[in-house]
């Protein structure tokens, strides 16, 4: 029953707390015409205040990344647009109208027509506790007077951005009138996808209603194509009815042709109204067989180590267990464990070691050529590892990070990933008498956890702030570094990230490079102090181009960017943008683009799968593989499912990764959406991946003169992710990806 008087009445306040994640499609398209300028005046609310001499800007990317690098503090952003009645007129529940305007960092206040209709304040309220990774959805009643039908209106944004990247930088946009179908959620977040035999899926999807009056009566309809061709493999539609309390749930099963890319779509037509609401879904595809039961050994070459510091290093190796290890040539300080392939001890001589690892079971053996480099350099190819900030945020405890690492060493080891790291959200409230740091009661024996950790042969990361706080609001390690270093050291911990945050109060409000660097040159004289191999990863969201001079501070990786998280926006405006930092990595020195979000993400508590498609998850690892960048899981790892798992062990996209010689992929090629990035690995082949930044399928064609190889036109392919020879090809391959996809090859030259 339709109660239009009640239903509005109930929502006229709780609208602003509910933004409809599926509503209909937006109105009125505010993407273009923004204009911007730093700083803060109350003056450019005003509908009549000339912006005719501020500077144009995009919405949809930090200001850092259009011309306003290292800009903190407050900011303005103004638009003026015609809102037509018609919007309002063809609706059918003549209720509210809605601005979406997507992810603000951090803070936003926003003016329509000079008064204020919207704020983000986060917990505190105020704009300086605003809160980034949250979409702005603000909605006025359509009789509100402040709305200026047919004429001209001007939006006007404040923004306060605390550190790192800042401004209207991600999400959905427009101006629309909220209806029917803002009021249903088409969940598709709760169960995954099961796979069943001969290429059979089942996928449960469940109607719900966020309105506390209407009952839904209509039409479902389920869709799934072929993203490619456009070609329906199956379609269903049902009479559907639900309400508050009474979900509609249904599991449709569907057998796939072929084992690619397919599109599943849910459109929900309302009965009354007739409006449509649509979700559409990739269905996710396994691309990578099973390693074979016979023993291989897989991961980097090359391992560096600090002469005297504690030497870990589990052999990675696949097949079917037991495994026996052995290395010849294993310098006598060094241990091996023959069942576990764990190799503990110390070296004290710098120098290289050659040694030859084998790993043998009953159905064969394997060998591999491993140097270990005793230098004054380690991390000599990118960490592989976990870190909990993208799924537990500050809820990470012991025993979230426990599990981890116990999935870690059963599912992913055998792969070459390494590293268990905490984030923030482990430090207790106060320094003990001492002033010595303290894990709080979620971490109650932190030495005990890193010596389990480094039982089952992987390394151990901590987190923490030059700063007195860190950005969750701990405490930083300002003024107590060296006292922090010898604590983690005490602990057992192999890699620090540390975190500009509240060292912004420190550093002047203009810092120099000598003032970005200092901080960071305190700590590894810190962690130098303790002889220990400790990963050194700074995150300073790219400030003062840290890209030139993160080796210097002695950094092994540096972030290059503001924070990422599951979008499509953030995912490939930040890799996509990766080209002008590469030239300075090195072996030993990466740049990184931020942690990895597939699987189940969040931030913590409460968890969701990635809302990154399929596709765009092979494109996520295909990328920061071909940018020689560290890799951190930032999901449950204790909830792999095998998706996530097959995306996260295949040996030869992890080879790109790590291949010794550290030479990030370059963009040869960008035309149409398309792009081609080329790596120069060690064995002089080319790692190449063939990206589709378009929303819909589109060729793509990469022409091997691009390639500069010595050998000329006829190349050996092999497509890395079906682990498969495409064989030899003279003078161009195409391919026509699906939206956001990927094809990553490996080529060389035909003998
Ligand atoms: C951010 C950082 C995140 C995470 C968080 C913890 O500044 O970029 O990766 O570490 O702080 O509070």
């Amino acid at each position: 029953m339709l109660k239009i008087g009640v239903f509005i009445s109930c929502f006229l306040s709780l609208i602003l707390f509910f933004a409809p994640e599926t509503g209909s499609a937006q109105d009125v398209s505010i993407l273009q015409g923004w204009k911007f300028k730093t700083g803060d005046q109350a003056g450019w609310a005003a509908p009549a205040f000339s912006d005719s001499d501020w500077a144009p800007i995009k919405i949809g990317a930090p200001w850092e990344a259009q011309g306003y690098p290292g800009y903190n503090g407050f900011a303005w952003y103004r638009l003026h647009i015609t809102i037509p009645s018609a919007i309002r007129d063809k609706s059918f529940l003549k209720d509210r109208i809605r601005f979406d305007l997507g992810k603000i960092d951090d803070g936003d206040e926003v003016y329509l027509n000079g008064s204020l209709i919207g704020r983000n304040g986060g917990r505190g309220g105020t704009i300086e506790s605003g809160v980034w990774d949250q979409d702005r959805s603000y909605t006025l009643p359509l009789a509100d007077s402040r709305i200026h039908w047919d004429q001209d209106n001007v939006i006007a944004v404040r923004v306060w951005d605390r550190n790192g990247d800042g401004g209207m930088y991600d999400g959905k946009y427009g101006i629309s009138i909220n209806d029917v179908t803002d009021y249903v959620r088409i969940n598709t977040a709760d169960n995954g996808f099961q796979f069943g035999n001969n290429k059979q899926v089942s996928k449960k999807i469940s109607l719900q209603s966020v309105s506390p009056t209407y009952d839904f009566t209509g039409r479902l309809h389920i869709s799934v194509a072929d993203p490619i061709s456009g070609s329906v493999v199956f379609k269903q539609t049902l009479g559907i009815d639900f309400a508050k309390d009474r979900p509609f749930e249904y599991t449709y099963k569907v057998s796939l042709p072929e084992n690619k890319s397919y599109q599943a779509t849910y459109t929900f037509e309302e009965g009354r109204s007739k409006k449509q609401l649509s979700v559409t879904e990739g269905i996710p595809f396994i691309l990578t067989p099973r390693p074979p039961a016979t023993p291989r050994i897989n991961g980097a070459d090359v391992f560096g180590t600090y002469p005297n510091a504690p030497f870990l290093y589990r052999v990675p190796a696949t097949g079917e267990g037991p495994l026996t290890y052995k290395a010849a040539s294993l310098p006598a300080t060094l241990k091996l464990d023959p069942q576990t392939g764990i190799i503990t001890g110390t070296l004290a001589a710098k120098g290289s070691y050659k040694v030859k690892l084998s790993v043998r079971n009953k159905l064969g053996s394997a060998t591999k050529n491993f140097t270990i480099v005793c230098g004054d350099k380690i991390g000599l190819t990118p960490a592989l590892g976990w870190n909990s900030w993208n799924c537990w945020g500050l809820t990470v405890s012991d025993e979230k990070v426990r599990a981890s690492a116990k999935a870690m060493a059963d599912r992913l080891a055998s792969h070459g990933w390494s590293y268990i790291n905490i984030d923030d959200g482990w430090e207790n409230a106060q320094r003990d008498a001492d002033g010595k740091i303290l894990a709080n009661s979620k971490f109650p024996d932190m030495k005990g956890l890193a010596d389990f950790v480094h039982s089952l042969g992987l390394r151990m990361g901590i987190y923490s702030s030059p700063g007195p706080r860190t950005c969750g609001g701990y405490l930083g390690s300002y003024q107590h570094e060296r006292q922090d270093a010898a604590s983690y050291a005490a602990w057992g911990f192999d890699y620090l990230k540390y975190d500009w945050c509240s060292y912004g109060e420190i550093a002047p409000r203009d810092p120099s490079l000598e003032d970005y660097q200092k901080p960071y040159k305190v700590m590894q004289e810190a962690l130098a102090s303790t002889g220990r191999n400790i990963i050194y990863s700074l995150c300073q969201y790219g400030m003062g181009d840290v890209w030139k001079w993160g080796n210097q501070v002695g950094a092994n990786s540096w972030r290059t960017t503001g924070d990422i998280s599951d979008t499509w926006g953030s995912l490939s405006g930040i890799g996509f943008k990766q080209d002008h930092c590469a030239p300075y990595t090195e072996p030993g020195h990466f740049n990184d683009p931020d942690m990895l979000v597939v699987g189940r993400v969040g931030w913590g508590p409460s968890l969701h799968d990635t809302r990154l498609t399929p596709d765009e998850q092979y494109t996520h690892i295909s990328l920061w593989s071909l940018l020689s960048a560290p890799m951190l899981i930032g999901c449950d790892m204790s909830r792999l499912d095998d998706f996530t798992l097959n995306l996260l062990t295949n040996d030869e996209v992890i080879a790109v990764d790590q291949d010794a010689l550290a030479k990030p992929a370059v963009r040869v090629a960008d035309q149409d959406g398309i792009q081609v990035w080329v790596k120069e690995l060690r064995d002089g082949s080319r790692a190449v991946g063939l990206f589709n930044l378009n929303d819909k399928a589109h060729p793509a064609r990469l022409d091997f003169e691009t390639l500069k190889l010595p050998s000329g036109q006829k190349l050996k392919l092999r497509d890395c992710w079906r682990q498969q020879d495409l064989g030899v090809q003279k003078g161009s391959y195409s391919v026509t990806l699906p939206a956001h996809g990927v094809v990553l090859l490996r080529v060389k030259a035909a003998q």
